[in-house]
């Protein structure tokens, strides 16, 4: 893609927040006609496990409703990337003093791409939405989304994203740490089985076939070190909805949310 971030300056560096907000916001979707008879915009924070569908839920419902979207797990995997290339990894270990000490340099933007709608990932001015996908990034994002620096960069750009509100933000930790008064919290979830047959089907599809027993191995090693990391671990927030979608379709969920999302906006507005 030749799109250039240069012209829509989104986030700023990881380390140093921006004071303009402006600047801080992705250009998302753009508002329905009727935004002016919705006198508030809220925060949709969506968390949940690995591989539950949250990331289509939250695209859908900002697509609809006309707000932002934002990958929360787009930026740790961005952060990944960038340590990986400056050599940070070392026998497979993060050099974490060196993560810390590079991480203002770190700029992640998003930019809306024209053809999807949908925010691409750059790193420094560098469009790297495919690269951060990958399964080598996968395999060394677990140590940097650990990391209290990175964590604590990546929340501030999180909050200065949602401080004019009208955005759903998904993650781990959106309704717990970086909106903890977000007006619409939903926890994801899906059994473990569920999940894996779900990663196997995509698998399948894309040709790259990988053993079920691998991937159910993987998605509960991911559930753990997710749920037992010691800064802003995975939980559900005491407010949010829980939603086990281990029995509905996409469509069943979109409607579902977006049912969530009218009444939270009806009754913000009185
Ligand atoms: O959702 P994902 O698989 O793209 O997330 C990538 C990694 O980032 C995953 O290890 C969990 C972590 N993450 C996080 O710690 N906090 C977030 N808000 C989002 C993702």
């Amino acid at each position: 893609m030749n799109q250039q971030p240069s012209n829509r300056p989104l986030t700023p560096a990881a380390g140093r927040p921006s004071d303009s907000r402006r600047e801080t916001r992705p250009e998302g979707n753009r508002p329905p006609s009727d935004i002016n008879s919705r006198p508030k915009k809220i925060i949709v924070a969506i968390d949940g496990h690995s591989s539950c569908g949250k990331s289509t839920m939250a695209k859908d419902l900002a697509r609809a409703v006309g707000y932002i979207y934002v990958d929360s797990g787009a930026m740790y995997r961005a952060i990944t990337l960038y340590a990986m290339r400056h050599g940070l990894f070392k026998d497979g270990r993060l050099d974490e003093a060196g993560l810390e000490a590079l991480l203002p340099e770190a700029r992640i933007t998003f930019v809306r791409d024209e053809a999807t709608g949908l925010p691409r990932t750059f790193l420094n001015g560098e469009d790297v939405e495919d690269a951060i996908r990958g399964l080598d990034v996968s395999s060394h994002v677990s140590p940097v989304a650990t990391l209290p620096a990175v964590r604590a960069a990546l929340t501030r750009m999180q909050q200065e994203m949602g401080r004019g509100r009208g955005i759903v933000m998904d993650g781990r930790d959106i309704g717990t740490a970086v909106f903890p008064d977000a007006e619409l919290k939903v926890f994801v979830t899906a059994s473990a089985e569920v999940r894996a047959q779900r990663r196997y089907d995509e698998l399948q599809a894309k040709g790259q076939p990988a053993a079920f027993d691998d991937i159910l191995r993987n998605v509960r090693e991911r559930d753990y070190i997710d749920s037992h990391r010691a800064v802003a671990p995975l939980r559900q927030a005491p407010d949010a909805l829980l939603l086990d979608n281990s029995h509905m379709t996409i469509d069943q969920q979109r409607a579902w949310l977006l049912e969530r999302f009218r009444e939270k906006t009806k009754s913000s507005d009185n």
